[in-house]
């Protein structure tokens, strides 16, 4: 894999640091040794702890897509499902991916029965499909719906049951079959990760099932696949990755392999986003952000998410909504909350955000200074993209906050967050977004 930004090291913590402006676009960049330039940063105190990090097989440039079908035969396929939605199919990638997975001598299974915020019933319908089908391997290709539809199929053809018995950290005790993850948008991660988020319809929130079994066994991103989102979900799913980034970050279960990929999925998205849909067609930042979607996820699946899921999760139950725009409205407000005890953790943030040299962050008020320039500049970004300003203007009400605190509380992704929440500070911070 190409890596298209620096990393710097300062003092013992990795910065990612964004270009100046005008710089190329896609250009590799000679780490700077500039001391003014260098990020400031505390000295490790924290005593070392056991990393780990699991990470499929990756395969990533554009023209990529070929070799799907090829990781197919080397996992064992000989009636690979192909779960997609009727979105891509109308854009003709499922179709080329056929062709290819034909020249390989395999029998494809198409199903495309997966909607936005995958549903209970659609990854039961989907199961139903794969054993009418007699299939072995499954190939995703789509964004995070059907990435995460396909993670469910594979979880039920292993295990049996309903996707909904597998609520919670490493409940399936069989194995699933190969997987093969193609992702189509630049954001959510899932095709390097341990998560399947999926709606349960009766109760109206996502449930979050997390197992290292659902890694998948490769990833496959070709960036050629996004020139084909609409702008709406080149923006939502790039925010959900900035959000992956920053949560991942200031996890309690980071790491210094996670932070890495992190800091750098930071300064990619801050660098490229705007860009990709101002240039949609520009395959040098479509390649930044599908690398950025990339580290961001691998953070997030070996450090764990925090507040701004746990939270998003239940509004995503709720109103059926894009999971990255309601990150966008929800992750100012708790940068802000996670800052306010500590607020150090978010200089290398800020820094890899384009912290402007105005600001100096070497001390508490300066890297408080530093956070609230990191939440501020979130919410700049959320603008240009024409994110909401709030969850009232998304369908949220007043009367919804108790359900959804309380639903937060339960979440996984809460017991990563670096700062403890109780009831009332969760209702507070949805009050904060309103
Ligand atoms: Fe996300």
């Amino acid at each position: 894999m190409v890596l298209v930004h620096s990393v710097t090291r300062a003092g013992d913590s990795v910065i990612a640091r964004r270009r100046t402006p005008g710089s190329a676009v896609g250009a590799a960049v000679t780490p700077s040794a500039s001391p003014a330039d260098r990020a400031t940063t505390r000295p490790r105190t924290e005593t070392p702890r056991l990393a780990k990090f699991h990470v499929p097989e990756i395969l990533f440039g554009p023209g990529s897509l070929s070799e799907a079908a090829h990781a197919a035969v080397r996992l064992g396929a000989r009636r690979p499902l192909l779960v997609t939605d009727p979105g891509l199919c109308a854009a003709g990638w499922p179709n080329q991916l056929s062709a290819h997975l034909a020249e390989a001598g395999l029998r494809t299974s198409v199903w495309d029965g997966v909607t936005p915020n995958p549903k209970d019933h659609e990854i039961a319908a989907g199961h139903v499909h794969y054993l009418q089908e007699n299939c072995d391997v499954i190939i995703a290709l789509g964004g995070g719906s059907v990435i995460d539809a396909a993670k469910g199929i594979a979880l039920l053809a292993g295990n049996g049951g309903t996707i909904l018995d597998y609520e919670g950290v490493d409940r399936m005790a069989l194995p699933i079959p190969p997987m093969v993850m193609v992702p189509s948008t630049s954001g959510t991660g899932a095709d390097v990760s341990q998560f399947c988020i999926v709606t349960d319809t009766a109760r109206n929130t996502k449930i979050t099932i997390l197992g290292r079994a659902l890694v998948p066994d490769m990833s496959i991103v070709d960036p050629q696949l996004l020139t084909t989102m609409p702008d709406w979900l080149n923006a939502a799913t790039g925010l959900d990755a900035l959000t992956h980034g920053i949560e991942a970050y200031v996890s309690r279960a980071h790491n210094p392999l996670t932070d890495h990929h992190a800091l750098q999925a930071i300064a990619l998205v801050g660098e490229h986003l705007e860009r990709t849909m101002d240039h949609p067609g520009e395959e040098a930042a479509r390649t930044c952000m599908a690398q950025a979607a990339l580290e961001a996820g691998l953070a997030f699946t070996n450090a764990i998410l925090g507040a701004a899921h746990a939270m998003s999760h239940q509004v995503g139950g709720l109103l059926d909504l894009p999971h990255g725009v309601i990150n966008g409205v929800l992750l100012p407000h708790v940068i802000r909350f996670n800052a306010e005890p500590d607020p150090h953790r978010f200089v290398p943030i800020a820094q890899a955000l384009g912290l402007p040299g105005t600001i100096t962050p070497d001390s508490d008020a300066g890297a408080a200074e530093a956070a609230e320039w990191a939440a501020l500049e979130v919410r700049r970004l959320a603008d240009e993209l024409g994110v909401p300003t709030g969850l009232a203007e998304i369908g949220v009400g007043e009367s919804d906050i108790g359900v959804l605190s309380a639903m937060t509380l339960a979440d996984a992704c809460l017991s990563t967050n670096p700062r403890e929440a109780d009831q009332a500070d969760i209702e507070t911070l949805f009050r904060a977004a309103m």
